[in-house]
């Protein structure tokens, strides 16, 4: 079994339900849908004045960061409160892993505590899938990036973004621009978009900074963002690396700025209602100008909010598989 088929039997029960979110990339069109349909249901309830659900009562979600988050973490700690699970926030600076235990013994500790789902993020590519091989039956994964690999639940709170301001995912041409190089959410967005039929698929950026064979993943290279943004209906900014980068791979922040800054003149050759987004964090006058990410075209805001509820959907589902993969046996 290779690489690519083991993640999506892995994430998978027999029947075809979520049971971890690893990754989008190898997921149907069919199951993507599903995620964005209770995502968007879950955001029609976030406006209600009572925004908790039993979905999750009487379990254990424990979130598992062992590298910083702001949007990512949150959004999971108050989608699993809406869902009125019990949840447990492991301070990684403060736990026994900075005594020298081992990522298993941790897991074997936080099982012995009768948890139900731990939320990873992790500064190594695949560190959830290895959790996911090794953790108890009927403990659900889902992955909060990995490394420079995925960042599955972005895609899927960026796809809710796009469906529910832009509609149909067959009509829209989207441009994805920056560092695509070390960018986890690019790969999922990428497998995500073209899953779910997008119209084109387009990367824009540096040949530093663009990897190798990005196009076999089915998007379009543009290294002049004037001639990328042409006619696109959707712009998803990204940030520089900075902390992934092992090497130079470019002059000064300043002169990537001056080439693919995100500037308002700049915009004016996308379409005219194009929607701006960015998972975040922003890096003002590095990869986008004030007047763009807070602009009325911008729904950078908008994906922070969209968070919960994708969040919430995955997680419901995740339980909802692996309750069917217990009592199938
Ligand atoms: N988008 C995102 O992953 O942001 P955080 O690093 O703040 O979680």
């Amino acid at each position: 079994m290779n690489q690519h088929t083991d993640a999506v039997k892995l994430q998978l029960t027999e029947e075809g339900q979520l049971r971890h979110f690893l990754t989008t990339e190898g997921l149907s069109r069919e199951l993507l849908t599903e995620i964005l349909n209770t995502a968007n249901s879950f955001a029609d309830m976030s406006a209600q004045a009572v925004k908790k659900v039993p979905l999750l009562r009487g379990k254990t979600v424990v979130n598992l960061f062992f590298e910083n988050s702001t949007r990512t973490r949150s959004t999971f700690e108050l989608a699993a409160k809406r869902l009125s699970a019990d949840v447990l926030n492991l301070d990684i600076s403060t736990s026994a892993t900075s005594k020298g235990e081992s990522l298993k013994d941790t897991l074997r500790n936080l099982e012995a505590m009768a948890s139900d789902m731990f939320v990873v993020r992790h500064p190594d590519s695949g560190a959830p899938h290895f959790i996911a091989q090794h953790v108890t039956p009927n403990v659900a994964i889902i992955n909060a990036g990995d490394g420079q690999h995925a960042h599955p639940t972005q895609a899927m709170l960026d796809m809710l973004t796009i469906r529910r301001h832009k509609g149909d995912f067959s009509e829209l041409k989207v441009a994805i621009v920056g560092d695509i190089l070390h960018s986890r959410v690019a790969r999922s967005q990428i497998y995500a978009l073209n899953t779910l039929g997008a119209a084109e698929v387009r990367v824009i950026g540096p040949k530093t900074l663009l990897p190798h064979h990005i196009e076999s993943l089915g998007a379009k290279v543009y290294y002049d963002l004037a001639a990328g943004l042409q006619d696109v209906d959707v712009v998803i900014m990204l940030r520089l690396q900075t902390e992934r980068m092992v090497s130079a791979f470019l002059p000064s922040q300043g002169e990537f700025y001056k080439l693919y800054g995100l500037t308002r003149e700049r915009l004016a050759g996308a379409k005219p209602d194009a929607i701006v987004m960015h998972p975040g964090p922003i890096n003002r006058g590095v990869e986008i100008e004030s007047e763009v990410a807070d602009g009325a075209q911008s729904l950078i805001l908008k994906q922070v909010g969209y968070g919960i509820a994708t969040r919430m959907a995955v997680m419901s589902m995740a339980m909802s598989g692996q309750a069917t993969q217990a009592a199938a046996g």
